[in-house]
């Protein structure tokens, strides 16, 4: 199973089964000209998807379109070029970005926020093969793979007459779909690993970091995730990357587990049922502990139990999984409390 393919200048990495069709599914589609429709929520590698068939395909150039940003007047001239003197300030003839496509791959980026009347003309290179420059009387021919892509849901546009069903027919020959990355946690470990090898500096996250960042949805998927890694090693100079040098979102969302965990061995202390079994704190539990005499570890487990509960006896006996007269005599032996 392959945790990472590199083909060029990209490096895709992975190892859920989602990600190894999906790389799989890139190998197959590089070795025609199809057009290919890659979808998925924002970050989920759409872009790195798009340049990895072009590489392997291996053919002429890639030039990335943002439809997104191809907006006003001189959105037509930046596509298909214009010839002198087309518009004021045209003082000399411009190729236009399907015209350096020709060859090779044109990767037509958030292809849902083309309008409508540039779908058209789009449609028709892809039909024919031939444009015309604004402004020009001459017929120009570009040859290029279309790979699009978009994290609309471009069936739904299409029912809702924002983009063109016959564009719509002609891009979707083969779609690739890009889970969420929560739906790929096996993906984690690795690319957690990639990007600490990309931006760290020998950095090392220690356990219960991993355990947060395994708990994470991670709604801005793989770029989220690269951002963190980011963050974390640009302000830290390490080796070690504790809990408390994670970016907000990731503590906050590590906080309301613990109060969920709490609330559930709150609800457990005051019944004689065990409860359903709770996160419990041991997986944010400091786990570089050295080894000590066992006296030394119950002394730091009750300690820890104590810290993590702000106190509480209760919950804290609860969840050393010790009866609470139990928690009181350690307490005295130990001379932890009064
Ligand atoms: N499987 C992966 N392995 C390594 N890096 C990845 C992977 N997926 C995404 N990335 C990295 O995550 C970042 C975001 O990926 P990318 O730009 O391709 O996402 P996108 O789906 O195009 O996002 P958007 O919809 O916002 O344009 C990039 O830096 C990319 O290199
Ligand atoms: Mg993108």
């Amino acid at each position: 199973m392959r945790e990472l393919t590199q083909s060029g200048t990209t490096t895709i990495v992975g190892r859920s089964m989602k990600t190894q069709q999906v790389l799989h599914n890139i190998d197959k589609v590089a070795a025609g000209r199809w057009p290919v429709l890659v979808l998925g929520e924002t970050g989920t590698g759409k872009d790195l998807v798009a340049r990895s068939i072009h590489e392997t395909a291996g053919q002429g150039p890639f030039v990335p379109i943002d439809c997104s940003s191809l907006v006003g007047p001189l959105m037509e001239s930046e596509l298909f070029g214009h010839a002198r003197g087309a518009f004021t300030g045209a003082v000399g003839p411009k190729l236009g970005l399907i015209e350096l496509a020709n060859g090779g791959t044109a990767f037509f980026d958030e292809i849902g926020e083309l309008p409508l009347d540039m779908q058209a003309k789009l449609l028709r290179v892809l039909q024919e093969k031939e444009f015309r420059p604004v402004g020009s009387l001459q017929q120009r021919r570009s040859d290029f793979r279309i790979i699009a892509a978009t994290n609309r849901d471009l069936a739904k546009e299409v029912e809702r007459g924002a983009f063109r069903r016959d564009l719509y027919y002609r891009l979707n020959v083969v779609t690739l779909r890009l889970a969420p990355l929560r739906e790929r946690t096996d993906d984690l470990e690795p690319l957690i690993d990639h990007f600490l090898s990309l931006y760290g500096t020998g950095h090392i996250l220690t356990p219960e970091v991993r355990s947060a960042l395994q708990g994470y949805e991670w709604p801005g998927n793989v770029r989220e995730l690269e951002n963190c890694i980011q963050q974390m090693v640009a302000i830290n100079t390490g080796p070690m990357l504790h809990i408390c040098d994670l970016p907000s979102p990731i503590q906050n969302c590590l906080q309301a587990r613990r109060a969920q965990s709490m609330a559930v061995a709150v609800g457990a202390s005051g019944n004689s049922k065990p409860p359903a079994r709770a996160e419990t704190p041991d997986r944010f539990f400091n786990q570089d502990i050295p080894i000590l005499p066992l006296i030394e570890m119950e002394r730091r487990a009750i300690l820890h139990a104590l810290e993590y509960t702000n106190g509480d006896r209760g919950v804290a006996a609860h969840l050393l999984g010790i009866g609470r007269t139990t928690l009181y005599r350690k307490l005295k032996e130990y001379e932890l409390a009064v």
